[in-house]
């Protein structure tokens, strides 16, 4: 067994990624219901999961002010290159800091394929948000395309190495995790089998150890792309899986808390939950 198979468990991650939904008075009843949703799960598992909810940035103060008596806390769903400047419609990693927000996604499809942000522009967005101390997560994924034509681990690998051109100092890395989203998954239904989503993330794993500083290791890889209920537990059962970033199946407090509840079971042998 290598070092990287050897590896301890991390916390689970399961961030939600609201997109462009609800508006900002369904804010505090959502946080609410599902802090009391999540309430029963037993204590000596609080340990081993961490909640995050991505919301639009209109949301984010009256989010954070409603998760302040949880443990569960806010990202932003993008975040700009610079502290201050002429840079039009973008929200700084320094005032998404000064609002209480530790989080930011990056890189996300939606933001590349629509809006066209491409490595270098994720690169800028990732190192000035680590560089402010906001934790990124930091969004890779293949279209169908290059999946059927036997390309995924390269695209990977292409959207990865912006981070090996040493731009970015390794204590920082800490504060990373890689979503892995197969733009294929997201938001069809179609959700990357278990086995397709362990060998990706095993070979992102395997990247980070052999490119990057040993600090790398710490880096938590999620997957994402039509995560329900039904398969949460299924896809965390993996060994190189940490964690998941929720989308559609995040609206709902009450199919996102059977998410997370599910998704635990591949942390317990007893009927803990
Ligand atoms: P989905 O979205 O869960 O609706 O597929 C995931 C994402 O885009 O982060």
């Amino acid at each position: 067994m290598t070092q990287i198979e050897k590896r301890m468990p991390k916390k689970l991650l399961f961030a939600a990624n609201w997109k462009m939904n609800k508006l900002v008075g369904e804010t505090p009843e959502f946080v609410q219901r599902l802090t009391g949703l999540l309430a029963d799960i037993p204590e000596k598992l609080g340990s081993e999961y961490q909640v995050v909810i991505g919301a639009p940035a209109t949301h984010l103060t009256l989010l954070i002010k409603s998760l302040k008596d949880s443990s569960l806390e806010a990202s932003a769903q993008n975040s700009g290159v610079a502290k201050f400047g002429a840079y039009t419609g973008e929200i700084s990693p320094a005032m998404l800091k000064d609002i209480g927000c530790g989080w930011t996604i990056v890189g996300h499809s939606e933001r590349r394929h629509f809006f066209k942000e491409d490595d270098l522009l994720v690169l800028s967005r990732t190192k000035a948000a680590l560089e402010e101390g906001l934790k990124v997560i930091l969004c890779v994924g293949e279209v169908l395309q290059e999946r059927n034509s036997g390309k995924t681990t390269r695209v990977i690998e292409n959207q990865l190495s912006i981070l090996k051109q040493n731009q970015i100092d390794p204590s920082l890395f800490e504060n990373l995790v890689i979503a892995y989203e197969p733009v294929w998954a997201i938001g069809t239904g179609e959700t990357a089998t278990p086995a397709q989503a362990q060998e990706v993330h095993h070979h992102i794993r395997s990247w980070c150890a052999k490119n990057l500083s040993d600090q790398a290791s710490s880096i938590r890889i999620l997957y994402g792309g039509s995560v329900k209920p039904e398969n949460s537990q299924q896809i965390l059962s993996q060994p190189d899986v940490d964690g998941l970033l929720v989308g559609g199946a995040s609206l709902d407090p009450v199919v996102f808390a059977n998410l997370v509840k599910n998704g635990l079971k591949s942390r317990t042998t007893k009927k803990e939950l």
